[in-house]
């Protein structure tokens, strides 16, 4: 049975890209119906029709209110019927309502090393605090924003020459590894999540999967 996923995203979809051609390339098992965005002129959109996949853009301006938006996504992604909903850079923070639903079948990335630089700008801070390594995060998406139970991070090094430009590509060169690496986890039925616990291959995960790739 093929594991259907659709992802969520508001901008240039580059991980959405990564994860499409890893099912393209057959190394990652999954059916990628449909991506979703809050903005009509997401490039992930853009991404998407190219590669024949659903697009479907959902305005916040078309709804009243962000619950009743957050009921509109839910709509469209449901119509999909999906196992795994992935955010791949979706950068609104959704209704409990919202992550109700999708509870134990929502992940998201984040380009920290969680728990710290949650939130946004997180290349820019790390740099003007000098932190010596960065990375991101892949986590299970809960009411607590960015606090959601951690699954796997990938660690890279910050260069003393870094701008924020170069340090925000060396990111999202080991995202692009690690997110189709951990859907891989959840497609194959590998990963679960009981109650607030990570379960990976039916252990409990006392800390999330550690990640350096030699090419980032
Ligand atoms: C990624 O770096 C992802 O970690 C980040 O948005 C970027 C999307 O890039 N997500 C967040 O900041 C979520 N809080 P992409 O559109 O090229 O995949």
């Amino acid at each position: 049975m093929s594991h259907r996923v659709v992802v969520l995203l508001s901008g240039s979809g580059s991980n959405f890209a990564a994860i499409a051609a890893a099912a393209r390339a057959g190394t990652l098992p999954i059916d990628i119906r449909a991506v979703v965005s809050d903005r009509p002129d997401a490039y992930g959109l853009e991404r998407a029709r190219a590669l024949h996949i659903d697009a479907v853009a959902v305005p916040l301006k078309d709804h009243p209110d962000r619950a009743a938006h957050d009921r509109a996504l839910m709509a469209a992604i449901d119509r999909y019927d999906p196992h795994l909903l992935v955010c791949a850079g979706y950068m609104r923070i959704f209704t409990p309502a919202f992550v109700q639903h999708y509870a134990g079948r929502m992940l998201n990335i984040h380009p920290s090393l969680l728990p710290d630089y949650k939130g946004l700008h997180t290349h820019h801070r790390v740099l003007v605090d000098g932190a010596r390594t960065h990375g991101c995060s892949v986590h299970y998406v809960t009411e607590e924003l960015d606090g959601g139970p951690l699954v796997g991070q990938a660690v890279v090094p910050v260069k003393p020459e870094d701008t924020e430009e170069a340090l925000a590509e060396r990111v999202h060169r080991a995202e692009h590894q690690l997110y189709p690496e951990i859907i891989s986890w959840h497609a194959t039925g590998r990963l679960t999540l009981v109650g607030d616990v990570v379960h990976v291959d039916g252990v409990p995960l006392t800390m999330p999967a550690r990640r350096t790739y030699p090419d980032v």
